[in-house]
């Protein structure tokens, strides 16, 4: 059967061979035992109902072996044999296109190349889901292959409810994800409504086919460098960056430091990890020895090298070195993985790896105590630090929590915030988000490396015609967008589809969009399907994250979220998504985004105008109301530019009157 064909059978009607376990591919970790006996019976029942009644006998004991092997139905029977991975958009079958390119981002999501786990269909971050079984992965491609452009598919949690009558300008896809009534959304929760087979952790970019691999990540972490950097007034040259974590997400700190030019050291407790990182070009040197660090370190900044360099060991021990040897550290972060700290997010400092790693297994509560005793020695050695004009800030990843709930002096004055901010209460959100500023992506349908450089040239153009006359306020988001783009292909982004990330505001990416569908209408480019990260002006509210600059307490709402995913929805979005968790956990983020296939039609180019508009202005309006003085400014200039935008402005009350009372 050619691929076609298999995409068009869907599940097949005759039973594929059994598949072997193959001990090669990095698998998901078995999940909790957490279902009753009668609840297992509901989850068999549950996974049955994808098959004919003739197939039920042969797949009930494999299903049950699944469930009790791996706490999770993932049906690897029916995983298929053709390989996957973005194809050019011609090759998937089908009536319509943008059914196509969904295919298309479909499959890059599940790429060996670019999927954490991808027997378990499972993107990145452990349990970012596309889909919680290969029978919802089958039908789903089905559907997207008979699809035409007056149907939308319903996808709730990774199973295909159908495809309903709709009309052309609606999305042909509509994405829920883990969407739970409020007081079922504990992490157990996840846990057992996943097992049964009715939910799914879509993460932020795996359950709304959105991923472009590591490009994303480095893109972020380098603009958040750069404005640290300014945010000290300091030019990246002969500055020092100390980190940790060496892994998924937190290897992109050392090539992002490289990218803005400042000297990084970036501690790894886990060897593997390291020479990977190493092995990969992503960090330039090792050091093992804590004296030859600081030796090295000292040289480079002297010199004001552009250079990254891993240290083998405990962030601690360098923090606590470089305290000791008066090594002024410029800027200061974390990316361990504390969000998990008792199942190896974070390991404490005198311990070998191993011997950790044979503590937190048999001795769990010792474990706890070593990592708690770390936390409170980490926090004073960077107080230590910044009393000594080092900034330091948490990099989203529940440093400052952990560290309080360990006890750390770690608490400002009032008791109730931490002693050092968030990088989007700082950065990220002052900087970026209240400007409009954030992370607008794009994939070249047709697979070609040099449609994506075209693109990328046609970026560079518009930023750099824009920056002439754009305002003081956002001339430096839009000159590091300029360096970024213009360094895109020598830095090698790509993995997977031929995708790019850049940060933008409304109006540019409009104009880059717009760009874009006039070039596919001259012949010069072919299909490009826009898209953005979560991690976003508007698609999330998330208070410890994305919205933690927002302080007039309405961070604890996810209006913003949900009045977003509607918004794009009928504005002309090709498909839209909304997820319950993502980075920061289940119950603690609510979070949207869209995919948009620009195909060079005046319909393309009317849905771009009025999507983007609303899609970045959302997020201002709310965060000007929040009384963001940035937000005020972007919102004012948005509803300069355009009449019909009419948006409701605070008043400030004087301080004085307030104190007063
Ligand atoms: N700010 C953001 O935009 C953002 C984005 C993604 C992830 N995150 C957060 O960052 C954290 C890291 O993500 P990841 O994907 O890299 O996780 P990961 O688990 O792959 O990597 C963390 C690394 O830290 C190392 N480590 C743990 N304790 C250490 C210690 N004491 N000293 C030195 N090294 C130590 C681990 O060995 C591991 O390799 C997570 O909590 C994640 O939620 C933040």
């Amino acid at each position: 059967m050619t691929f076609s064909e298999q995409i068009q059978q869907g599940i097949p009607t005759i039973l594929p061979q059994e598949k072997k376990y193959d001990p090669t591919i990095n698998h998901a970790p078995k999940r909790k035992e957490i279902l009753s006996a009668s609840e297992k019976e509901l989850a068999l029942r549950n996974a049955l109902r994808y098959f004919e009644a003739k197939d039920h006998a042969t797949l009930l004991p494999e299903f049950n072996e699944e469930l009790e092997k791996y706490g999770r139905i993932y049906m690897y029977r029916f995983r298929p044999d053709y390989k996957i991975y973005a194809r050019p958009i011609e090759e998937y079958p089908g009536k319509c296109n943008q059914a196509k390119a969904i295919m298309l981002m479909i499959q890059n999501n599940l790429d060996y190349a670019v999927a954490q786990h991808p027997h378990e269909l499972i993107t990145y971050g452990g349990n970012g889901a596309v889909f919680q079984n290969w029978a919802q992965y089958l039908l789903v491609m089905k559907y997207l292959s008979e699809m035409t452009d007056e149907q939308t598919l319903v996808m709730y949690s990774g199973h295909p409810l159908g495809l309903f009558p709709s009309h052309k300008d609606a999305p042909r896809v509509v994405v829920t994800n883990g969407m739970m009534i409020p007081n079922y959304s504990q992490p157990d929760d996840w846990e057992k409504f996943n097992a049964l087979g009715v939910t799914q952790y879509g993460q932020m970019t795996a359950g709304s086919y959105m991923y472009i691999g590591p490009q994303g990540i480095v893109h972020g972490t380098t603009i958040t460098v750069l404005n640290g950097f300014r945010k000290i007034k300091k030019s990246p040259k002969g500055g020092l960056f100390v980190t940790s974590g060496l892994g998924g997400m937190s290897g992109a700190q050392p090539k992002a430091g490289n990218i803005a030019g400042c000297v990084t050291v970036c501690a790894e407790v886990n060897k593997k990890a390291t020479e990977t990182r190493h092995s990969q070009g992503w960090v330039d040197e090792v050091f093992s020895d804590i004296n030859e660090l600081t030796t090295r370190v000292k040289e480079a900044v002297a010199k004001k090298e552009t250079v990254s360099i891993a240290y083998d060991g405990n962030v601690v021990d360098v923090w606590e070195t470089f305290d000791k040897e008066n090594l002024h550290i410029d800027l200061g972060s974390d990316q361990t993985s504390l969000h998990n700290p008792w199942a190896g997010g974070y390991y404490p400092a005198g311990i070998s790896f191993e011997d950790a790693n044979d503590m937190m297994a048999n001795d769990p509560e010792q474990f706890k105590i070593e990592v708690q005793k770390t936390l409170r020695r980490h926090a004073d050695a960077i107080n230590n630090h910044t009393k000594k004009g080092t900034y330091f800030f948490d990099y989203g990843n529940a440093f400052l929590l952990e560290a309080s709930r360990a006890g750390a002096d770690i608490m400002a004055d009032n008791g109730i915030d931490f002693k050092y901010p968030s990088y989007v209460q700082d950065i990220m959100g002052p900087m970026c988000f209240d400007y409009g500023f954030g992370p607008f992506r794009w994939v070249c349908a047709s697979g070609d490396p040099k449609d994506l450089a075209k693109t990328d040239e046609i970026a560079c153009q518009v930023l750099e015609e824009m920056i002439k006359t754009a305002p003081d306020e956002i001339q430096q988001q839009m000159l590091d967008n300029i360096q970024w783009i213009k360094g895109a292909q020598e830095n090698k982004l790509v993995v997977g589809s031929q995708a790019r990330i850049l940060y933008a505001d409304a109006q540019g990416r409009i104009n880059i969009a717009s760009a874009f569908n006039k070039a596919i209408s001259e012949g010069t480019i072919k299909t490009v399907i826009l898209g953005r990260d979560h991690h976003d002006v508007s698609g999330t509210d998330s208070p410890y994250r994305e919205t933690s600059n927002i302080y007039d307490g309405s961070r604890f709402t996810a209006d913003m979220a949900i009045q977003n995913v509607i918004g794009d929805s009928f504005r002309g979005a090709t498909w839209v998504s909304i997820h319950n968790g993502g980075g920061v956990g289940w119950g603690e983020v609510i979070n949207g985004g869209f995919g948009m296939v620009l195909d060079g039609s005046k319909d393309a180019q009317r849905r771009l105008e009025s999507m983007l508009f609303w899609d970045v202005n959302n997020g201002i309006a709310r965060r000007s109301w929040a009384r963001n003085k940035e937000a005020i400014f972007a919102i004012k200039s948005a509803m300069k530019e355009n009449p019909m935008l009419q948006i409701t402005l605070p008043n400030f009350v004087d301080d004085e009157l307030i104190n007063k009372m």
